[in-house]
């Protein structure tokens, strides 16, 4: 007799499904399709000849730690390496504030692990990191949504959210996805201030701030939460928690992220990591030490910002050039994304089918969206990709998601016909 295994499911795998983006990856393995969907970075600037010297020098130099169980905190030099690193920001970070992860993703399931009980709310943006969504949904996390406008997360909606007891906040203060939208500075005060008034932690996400491309850079909020705090003590408390990631400024294939919080949570989560995985890649983190090492990585990100910063630059025109007035869209500072807002009426699941016959993808709008009161709102929104297509695919993709776009308003509003 066989198993079914199905029922044998625990009841957290209920609210777990496939992203909307590992799917859509699916579909554009086709290479006909110019895919604004997946938020990849630039494979053409992956410094592959500096990892390969890098991966030689750890193998020859040290080559037996490499292959070895290493300590979960994470390898010290790059602990070292991002305290250093993340105390040019203003956070007096010490390396045992640092915990690496693999990925910013795992950073988020540990999370999740430390802080949700089921039916335990969290407060998002709306929209917000659909994997986020995804990792916090496990430990059957519910939603309190609060909207973001040009300028973020809406501060000045967040008082009544607050009073209803969320367990913790989930920002993104930088180049949003999927908003690509910046919290403005007043803004960020505002939260922090808000955030200590109401005892409710923050987990501030930061895959992008690297990645600016114009303006100037602003407070993380875990630094602004020092300055309130008036902690120069140290990092030994506070209401924020830091996420980052080489993932967009390195190779996301690496898999390699942090954690910047107090040394006490850095334990609790360290037992946490210790049960999903032992410790994040020795091997990996040594070879990424290598490469960022001796200002490499600094170098490299200027490299980044002027690829992207162009590619940013040719999808806006192309947007301008090629879209019906009615369509909008932000205009981000940085990071990889832009979020198109279509007419209303228009649904961006019908959108994508006609887009997909001409050829060109990009990821649904409502998949952004934690509460079911969004549902509707999510429909009219696409986000798009820049960083991944070359400039010259950009141009021809939004033309023809321009094309796409215009003939579902001509499906919306059919030309009155003549007797
Ligand atoms: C906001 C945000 N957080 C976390 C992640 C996960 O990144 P990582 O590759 O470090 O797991 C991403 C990836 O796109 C992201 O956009």
């Amino acid at each position: 007799m066989s198993t079914a295994w199905t029922s044998r499911y625990a009841q957290r795998t209920k609210n777990v499904r496939s992203s909307a983006i590992r799917e859509l990856l699916k579909i554009t393995q086709n290479p006909k399709i110019i895919s604004f969907g997946g938020g990849l970075p630039a494979p053409d600037v992956f410094p592959v000849e500096r990892f390969r010297e890098a991966c030689n020098r750890v193998l020859e130099t040290n080559g037996r730690l490499a292959l070895q169980y290493s300590p979960t905190e994470g390898y010290e030099p790059l602990r070292e390496m991002i305290a250093r690193h993340t105390s040019r920001y203003g956070v007096k970070a010490k390396p045992e504030h640092v915990l690496i992860t693999s990925g910013s993703q795992q950073a988020l399931d540990l999370i999740g692990k430390l802080l949700i009980n089921p039916g335990d709310r969290v407060l998002v943006e709306a929209p917000t990191y659909l994997g986020a969504l995804q990792a916090f949904n496990v430990y059957g996390a519910e939603y309190v949504c609060v909207p973001s406008d040009q300028d973020g997360l809406r501060t000045d909606l967040l008082e009544e959210p607050l009073r209803s007891g969320p367990k913790f906040m989930y920002v993104l203060p930088n180049f949003q996805n999927p908003g690509g939208t910046t919290l403005a500075e007043g803004r960020r005060h505002e939260l922090v201030l808000l955030a200590d008034r109401f005892g409710i932690p923050i987990i501030e996400d930061d895959p992008y701030g690297q990645l600016r491309y114009e303006g100037e850079h602003l407070p993380p909020l875990v630094v602004l939460d020092r300055e309130n705090l008036r902690g120069d003590k140290g990092y030994s408390i506070g209401n924020v928690v830091y996420l980052s990631t080489f993932s967009k400024t390195l190779a996301p294939g690496l898999r390699l992220g942090w954690i910047v919080a107090p040394p006490d949570i850095i334990s609790k989560l360290v037992q946490l990591k210790q049960g999903a995985d032992l410790h994040t890649s020795t091997f990996g983190q040594m070879v990424a030490y290598e490469v960022a090492r001796d200002g490499f990585l600094d170098e490299h990100i200027k490299l980044i910002r002027r690829v992207y910063g162009e590619r940013r630059n040719v999808m806006l025109d192309a947007l301008a050039e090629f879209c019906p007035p009615e369509v909008s869209w932000t205009r981000p500072m940085g990071g990889l994304f832009l979020w198109v807002t279509l007419p209303v009426g228009m649904d961006c699941h019908r959108l994508f089918d006609a887009a997909i016959k001409e050829n060109v993808a990009f990821v649904a709008g409502d998949a952004f969206y934690a509460g079911n009161g969004y549902a509707h709102e999510g429909l009219r929104h696409l986000r798009l990709n820049f960083s991944n297509a070359q400039p010259e695919q950009i141009r021809e993709g939004i033309r023809r998601l321009a094309l796409a776009i215009k003939n579902q308003m001509a499906g919306l509003h059919p030309e009155p016909v003549g007797d």
